[in-house]
């Protein structure tokens, strides 16, 4: 086993080219209890990333234990497991996985990462790494919301869901997800994005920059926000009344608040917020909820099942080696990828 790493990290925060450092640095301990060393092959850029370059979430990430320098970002994982820690059964040397793991230190951008097994599952086969790299964090958030706004698989043929942002990282495979289990599903997207989400499956498209949707739906069981905060509003507008429908965001401002206003003040806001908001949603028997990445090994499991069926797809918008995460943090914040950014790892 090498003892140095090829890896990105920050010792600071600021811009990308100010702060990502492309650099050699130790390969992670052996693993622990339930732990596993995984040999990446690819990860991806998520926005979360970015943000978190920047100083975004300071406050909670520090009150975790998980604020110090230097750190190295990134959640996706794809590769091989070349260590397995005591305790793993399911798993051993040599398997190809693929997951997403929690915030922490010591992340994906790099050529060796220790996980929690739980965190991950085979690799499907049809999936390159870079494939497989493009679809856990983004998937599993969406699907945190999904099912905080009370979407189930077993139960989802025939619910209309409504996902505002299918082009993005998120949107592009919880639309494939939705439509492989037989829900009916309207998304908005900008005007280079309206082919792509037909082709993946949509129902029903509505370009967002001339057309507004809450004109046209009603009734829907679902509205998951992957995108634009500031349409609430509408999106809960076409929600039918409850029980067993529900509005999620993963677009909250949590965290911003306590970066701005400090954990007490900015915390007793964010709650305020988010109770009312609760609360008006109660009244009409709808679910209501700000939504986190969160590891669900079943949903990732679901996600396996579908790529290896191929009902599910790797949208790759563009693909960087890892010595070039600068370029790929600039292009992420553009806002304009149309699916993922993927970062190949040597
Ligand atoms: N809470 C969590 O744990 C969590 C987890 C994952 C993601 N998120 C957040 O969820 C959001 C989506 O993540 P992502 O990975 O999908 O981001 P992304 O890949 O950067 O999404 C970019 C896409 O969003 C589209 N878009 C921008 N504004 C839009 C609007 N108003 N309506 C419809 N589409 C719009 C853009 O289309 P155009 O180029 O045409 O504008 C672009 O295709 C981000 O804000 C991210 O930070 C939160």
């Amino acid at each position: 086993m090498k003892r140095a790493m090829q890896a990105v990290r920050i010792s600071g925060f600021g811009s990308a080219e100010d702060v990502l450092e492309y650099a050699d640095v130790p390969v992670p301990r052996p693993p622990g209890k339930g732990e596993v060393l995984v040999r990446l092959r690819a990860t991806s850029v998520n926005p979360i990333d970015c943000r978190r370059r920047g100083g975004y979430g300071r406050a909670l990430l520090r009150l975790r234990g998980i604020g110090g320098f230097p750190q190295i970002l990134g959640s996706d994982i794809s590769g091989e497991v070349v260590a397995v820690g005591p305790g793993v059964s399911e798993l051993q040397a040599g398997d190809a996985v693929f997951g997403a793991k929690s915030p922490s230190i010591h992340g994906t951008y790099a050529q060796y990462c220790l996980v929690k097994a739980a965190e991950v599952v085979r690799k499907p086969a049809s999936l390159s790494f870079a494939e497989a790299a493009a679809l856990p964090y983004a998937f599993l958030s969406a699907w945190a919301g999904l099912t905080d706004a009370g979407f189930r698989a077993e139960a989802a043929t025939g619910r209309r869901v409504f996902l505002q942002g299918g082009t993005g990282g998120t949107g592009v495979v919880t639309l494939q997800v939705c439509r492989a289990l037989g829900a009916h599903v309207a998304v908005t997207a900008g005007p280079q994005g309206i082919d792509l989400c037909r082709r993946l499956g949509a129902n029903e498209v509505f370009d967002y920059r001339t057309q507004d949707f809450s004109r046209h739906l009603d009734r829907y069981d679902f509205a998951i926000c992957l995108a634009d905060q500031s349409e609430e509003a509408k999106m809960i507008s076409i929600l039918r009344p409850g029980p067993g429908t529900g509005y999620a965001t993963l677009v909250h401002p949590l965290m911003s608040l306590v970066d701005a206003k400090g954990l007490l003040r900015g915390g007793i806001q964010a709650v305020r917020i988010f109770l009312r908001e609760r609360s008006s949603q109660k009244r009409h028997r709808r679910a209501y909820a700000w939504s986190l990445f969160r590891p669900d090994r079943a949903a990732l499991e679901l996600l396996a099942e579908l790529a290896e069926k191929g009902t599910v797809q790797a949208v790759i918008d563009r693909a960087y080696p890892l010595s070039a995460m600068a370029e790929a943090h600039e292009y992420s914040e553009s806002g304009r990828a149309k699916g993922k950014i993927v970062i190949e790892i040597e």
